[in-house]
């Protein structure tokens, strides 16, 4: 800690940080735009000075760029000096000369950190009356548009791409004042990141294209804290919404979590919330009149379908990952624990209680996000994380990165000195091993790679473990060049101060899994402090694997030997778990089949009953990430505000509403909060889960917090079309927050929930300063979330043991190929792939070969190859890999038309079409 003196006033600031952290830590408004958090100082924009004095008797002192100044015990600082004023008002004067001032037509209007800015400084009258510079705009993809005159040459949109997300197709071209921030040329940007340039250009030059079709200023948006669904990795978010849609999403502050930055999926893949196709009202399909649909009133609903449930013999419930634990919960009560699946594949199911008893037993800890990025070495084992949990891999970069603030902090360069530390350490990286079946979008920060099929992945981490201590079980007939390569990671992980181990579900392998909490518990025997980090699939994987139930299969199975006549399916498709003709028949076998999903799914078009459940966007709940960070999401909006006959409501609320239909319940759930209790108390696992967030009672003041900004405008006019009286705002019995802009939403008291990043002259996500301890750290009330798993240190004694079932080495053979799945951020999930900005960015489905293969087989770049698995038989285009290993082929995986149950299977590659 340090004392320093501003402008009359002495602080306490913490001395590793620059004087601009110090002052924003301190609420303290100094107006910057190169410098970022999370990404550091340049300083190459001038705009952040302050005057430093030499002592208390200095009257002079001199201007100092505040972000590149560090702390100095005992000094004089003054930010309201004249010269520091106005020196900061020419600067902004200066970057405006070129700007188009088209504020009123541009989207970054109303949360534009320039605007911010100007205002801050004092600019007000444009002096400069010559032409402006001009630049030609550049498509770049259905995500973000591209508007350069307005940029202000502060160089974090390229800092950010290049250098902190890894892209290499952005960058800046031409010279003194006329560059250009852009690509090469036309054409979509390839990094999975490159929605966060909408947030952290601080202008209107890159913004977010998906909102621009329907747009609405920030001020008139209705926002939730929210958690994003498109993978296991739990960033938080802050959807808007306007007039019923989803209009956007931002990224939502966790200094634990995904800090300042969302992957594209995460931002952009919420456009299935507005398609037209989804199921708004119950529905009965009527068999007897052609499959046609009628729509029910709830009440009607409810009798009929509990009708039917009463009729059956016996009712399975289908659970979902992607549903939330008090849905799950719902059901689970409804059809009784001893008819409940959770919806998942057996396979994965037993793979996810594996990890689960992992994380508690290797006795290592499992890090955050941000934790992630403090080792000093890391194994990756099996996982292409850039596809599978895209923000994982972001911080997995920074941690690369670490390795050149490590070197440079040697020589006292400090942690926020960017431009320093780059040009010291000169690409300098904490070592990335990465051992996967192809090439990853990590390789490029990788020291070391390996590639090979997963069986072949497993057996190179037992390697390591046994290398690293020799009481684990050996591998017998390595290779001698991966022997090497084995003892030379393990020379690397042994000197080590913090190591950490990542593995997954992706490849569905228990054998990869098992190798690497093998290499965890190595890590503990030999003295390392080390962590381990395990990524299952989907939002809810763990926590649905907390709650408990059965496996899909087995629910196949009942129905399949007919000794079940009904199921409810809460939130899953069963086509994209189990092969599509077991599904069908299975399903064949039932009397009554009800579907309780927001999304037309193939299951959801052969239900007897449907009833529309609410997405994360409409209702609340609780997920549990891959850390095991229980997190409540809460709902943006009320659809039947806008929409009176719409029927959208949480599954939790149609389960406990048919649940009580069917018999008189004594439980009576009117709130989330007692659904939430219940799921504590009936799951001692789970228990904390009421501690993620605040109950409904929270409030600040006495208000409620609301969910728009107190500029909120229109709001009388918004149902004009159905009435001009307007109706009292829905009232929120589920939550804190209040629909509308009546409420708290300051940021004098600290809260955890926070709908939107606002504050009084900071409009843009830069006010995320406002809400937290020290900028770029934790929100003041502590980071959102509550940690449900804690690793049992003392487990030696107990619990798991090393595994010692080694898989065999790869068989190649001449004519069959094993097939690995591959997964891409775009296209292997469910909702995101409904998302129709998404649709543009899913390749056609495809066959990886190696080239060595392609060479054999005589393909060339335009083959189409026909693939045989089994009964399946498919022809797709040809991507020739460099990395995947002889006798192995990669298809794309969660993408339409590629059965479920071909991977791992063996291929026959008969036919070779040439296009
Ligand atoms: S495009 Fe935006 S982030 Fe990039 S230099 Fe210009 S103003 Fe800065
Ligand atoms: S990494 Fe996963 S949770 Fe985070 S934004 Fe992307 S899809 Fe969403
Ligand atoms: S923020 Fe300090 S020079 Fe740009």
């Amino acid at each position: 800690m340090a004392t320093i003196h501003i402008d009359g006033k002495e602080y306490e600031v913490d001395g590793a940080d620059n004087l601009l952290q110090a002052c924003l830590s301190l609420g303290l408004d100094v107006p910057y735009f190169c410098w970022h958090p999370s990404l550091g100082s340049v300083g190459s924009c001038r705009q952040c000075a302050v005057k430093q004095f030499k002592d208390k008797d200095d009257t002079r002192g001199r201007l100092v760029m505040s972000c590149m100044t560090g702390i100095q015990d005992d000094s004089y600082i003054s930010i309201e000096d004249d010269e520091a004023v106005k020196f900061r008002a020419s600067i902004v004067e200066f970057l405006m000369r070129n700007h188009p001032h088209d504020c009123p037509v541009c989207a970054e209007g109303g949360h534009c950190h320039l605007q911010d800015m100007t205002v801050m400084t004092g600019h007000s009258k444009r002096r400069y009356r010559q032409e402006k510079r001009t630049h030609q705009n550049q498509y770049l993809g259905p995500f973000v548009k591209h508007e350069m005159n307005r940029c202000i040459a502060c160089y974090r949109c390229v800092r950010f791409y290049k250098d902190y997300a890894g892209g290499t197709d952005l960058g800046v071209y031409g010279a003194h004042d006329n560059v250009y921030f852009g690509r090469a040329k036309d054409g979509v940007l390839e990094s999975e990141f490159s929605g966060n340039l909408t947030e952290v250009c601080p202008t209107g030059v890159f913004t977010d294209k998906t909102h621009g079709d329907h747009y609405t200023r920030k001020w008139d948006l209705q926002f939730a804290p929210s958690i994003c669904q498109g993978c296991s990795s739990g960033c938080n978010t802050s959807p808007g919404e306007r007039y019923g849609e989803v209009r956007r999403i931002e990224n939502r502050y966790n200094g634990q979590v995904n800090q300042y930055f969302l992957c594209d999926r995460g931002r952009f893949g919420y456009g299935y919330v507005n398609n037209a196709d989804r199921p708004r009202l119950a529905l009965l399909r009527d068999a007897n009149a052609e499959d046609v649909d009628i729509t029910l009133s709830v009440d009607s609903a409810l009798d009929r379908t509990a009708d039917r449930l009463k009729r059956a013999r016996r009712v399975i419930g289908i659970g979902s990952p992607r549903a939330s634990l008090e849905s799950n919960f719902a059901l689970r009560e409804l059809v009784g624990a001893e008819n409940f699946s959770t919806g998942i594949e057996a396979g994965e199911l037993e793979r996810l209680h594996l990890m689960q008893r992992m994380l508690r037993e290797s006795g290592l800890p499992t890090p955050s996000q941000r934790e992630i990025e403090h080792h000093d070495a890391v194994i990756v084992l099996g996982e292409d994380l850039t596809q599978t949990a895209a923000r994982i891999a972001l911080s997995l970069r920074q941690t690369a990165r670490g390795g050149a603030v490590e070197l440079a902090g040697e020589y006292k360069i400090p942690e926020w000195n960017a431009a320093a530390i780059d040009n010291y350490a000169q690409g300098y990286k904490h070592p990335v091993f990465m051992a996967t079946v192809t090439e990853t979008k990590l390789d490029d920060i990788a020291r070391d790679t390996y590639h090979g099929s997963p069986e072949e992945i497993a057996r190179f981490g037992f390697g390591i473990a046994a290398a690293l201590d020799e009481s684990a079980p050996s591998v017998g007939d390595l290779d001698d060049d991966v022997q090497r390569q084995v003892a030379d990671i393990v020379d690397v992980l042994k000197n080590a101060k913090r190591p950490l181990i990542i593995a997954g579900e992706s490849l569905r392998s228990n054998a990869v899994l098992k190798a690497a909490f093998n290499i965890a518990k190595a890590f503990k025997s030999a003295g390392l402090n080390g962590s381990l980090t395990l990524v299952p699939s989907e939002a809810n994987s763990m926590g649905l694997a907390m709650l408990g139930g059965e496996s899909l299969d087995w629910a196949i199975k009942e129905f399949a030997r007919q000794d079940a006549d009904a199921a409810v399916v809460l939130e899953n498709d069963l086509y994209r778990r189990l092969p599509a003709k077991r599904v069908d028949e299975a399903l064949d076998n039932l009397d009554t089949l009800l579907v309780v999903d927001h999304t037309p799914t193939p299951t959801c078009l052969r239900a007897d009953i449907v009833l529309p459940a609410a997405t994360f966007a409409e209702g609340d709940g609780t997920l549990v990430s891959q850390e095991g960070r229980a997190q409540r999401f809460f709902q943006v909006y009320d659809p039947s505000y806008y929409r009176p006959d719409d029927q959208t409501h949480e599954a939790w609320r149609w389960l406990h509403a048919l649940h009580t239909t069917i018999e008189d319940r004594k439980v009576d759930w009117t709130q989330l909060d007692q659904v939430t209790q219940e799921v504590a108390n009936a799951v001692p696992a789970l228990a904390a889960i009421v501690d993620a967030a605040p109950n409904a009672s929270f409030r600040i003041k006495g208000q409620k917090i609301a969910r728009s900004p107190h500029r909120s405008s229109g709001r009388t006019a918004m149902r004009a079309n159905l009435s001009v009286v307007e109706p009292r705002q829905p009232q929120d019995k589920d939550s804190m927050l209040a629909f509308s802009m009546e409420g708290y939403n300051g940021t004098h008291e600290p809260r955890q929930q926070i709908p939107f990043a606002w504050s009084p002259g900071w409009n843009s996500p830069q006010a995320w300063n406002k809400f937290q301890d020290e900028v770029g750290g934790s929100l003041r009330a502590g980071d959102p979330g509550i940690r449900l798993i804690e690793p049992d240190t003392d487990s030696d004694s107990r619990g798991l043991g090393y595994f010692s079932d080694i898989p065999s080495a790869f068989q190649l053979y001449h004519d069959r190929w094993q097939v690995v799945p591959l997964y891409h951020l775009h296209g292997s999930e469910e909702t995101s792939s409904r998302s129709k900005p998404v649709q543009e960015r899913i390749p056609d489905a495809y066959i990886a070969l190696g080239a060595a293969d392609v060479e054999t087989l005589g393909l060339d770049r335009a083959s189409k190859v026909r693939v045989r698995v089994g009964k399946h038989e498919l022809l797709l285009p040809l991507r020739i890999s460099s990395r995947l290993r002889r006798g192995v082929i990669g298809i794309p995986r969660g993408f339409e038309n590629i059965p479920v149950d071909i991977f791992g299977e063996w291929a026959r590659l008969e036919q070779e079409v040439r296009a």
